[in-house]
């Protein structure tokens, strides 16, 4: 199967950007959650740990992703149309090493390691994710380094776990801040 809409090339401003170092070191700063994107099925898949994500529109229910025009898993997605977001729960973070190339796995397989099984779009969706997101592509747009991906989310489930949780180049578990 494959998915032929090409990407939007989007035009940069041309208001004069703050340098990128400048722009890293602010940027460690942002706390996010910790995601696993796939895309395939069980006989082909690919996968990389993405922190871009965030909620789009409950109406259409939508997401966005921002993949870098380098990686293997974006042009995955581009070529297949769908893709699946597993929020990794607070003992997931050895997943999230693994999908980022931090660590190999013994057979070189990023998957192995993990459970897996599926929604509806036949990505992968990870066993005990604190939530997974399975998306049809509804836009690709290339900004920079990065595509953007809004994501139609067709199926979508929550195991209620704590999500992980990532800023300062490090793993964090969240606490109330009224417990
Ligand atoms: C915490 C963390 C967050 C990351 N977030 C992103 C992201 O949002 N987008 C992205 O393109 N890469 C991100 N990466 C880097 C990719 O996971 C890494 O380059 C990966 O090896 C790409 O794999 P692939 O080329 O097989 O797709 C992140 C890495 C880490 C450790």
């Amino acid at each position: 199967m494959s998915f032929t809409q090409p990407a939007t090339a989007a035009q940069p401003s041309l208001a004069p950007n703050c340098d990128s170092q400048t722009f890293l070191d602010a940027m460690r700063y942002v706390g996010t959650g910790v995601t696993v994107v796939t895309t395939g099925d069980a006989d082909w898949r690919k996968g990389s740990t993405v922190s871009a994500m965030c909620s789009l529109s409950a109406e259409p229910a939508s997401i966005l992703i921002c993949v870098n025009r380098d990686s293997n898993t974006g042009a995955a997605i581009k070529a297949r149309g769908t893709f699946c977001v597993n929020v990794l729960n607070a003992e997931q973070s050895d997943i999230a090493r693994v999908f980022a190339g931090m660590r190999d796995t013994a057979d070189g397989d990023r998957f192995s390691e993990s459970r897996w099984d599926e929604l509806a779009t036949g990505a992968p969706a990870l066993e005990n994710a604190a939530a997974s997101f399975d998306c049809h592509v509804g836009r690709m747009i290339d900004y920079g380094t990065h595509t953007i991906f809004v994501g139609d989310v067709v199926a979508a489930r929550t195991s209620r776990a704590e999500p992980l949780y990532y800023y300062n180049r490090d793993f964090h578990t969240g606490s109330p801040l009224d417990a």
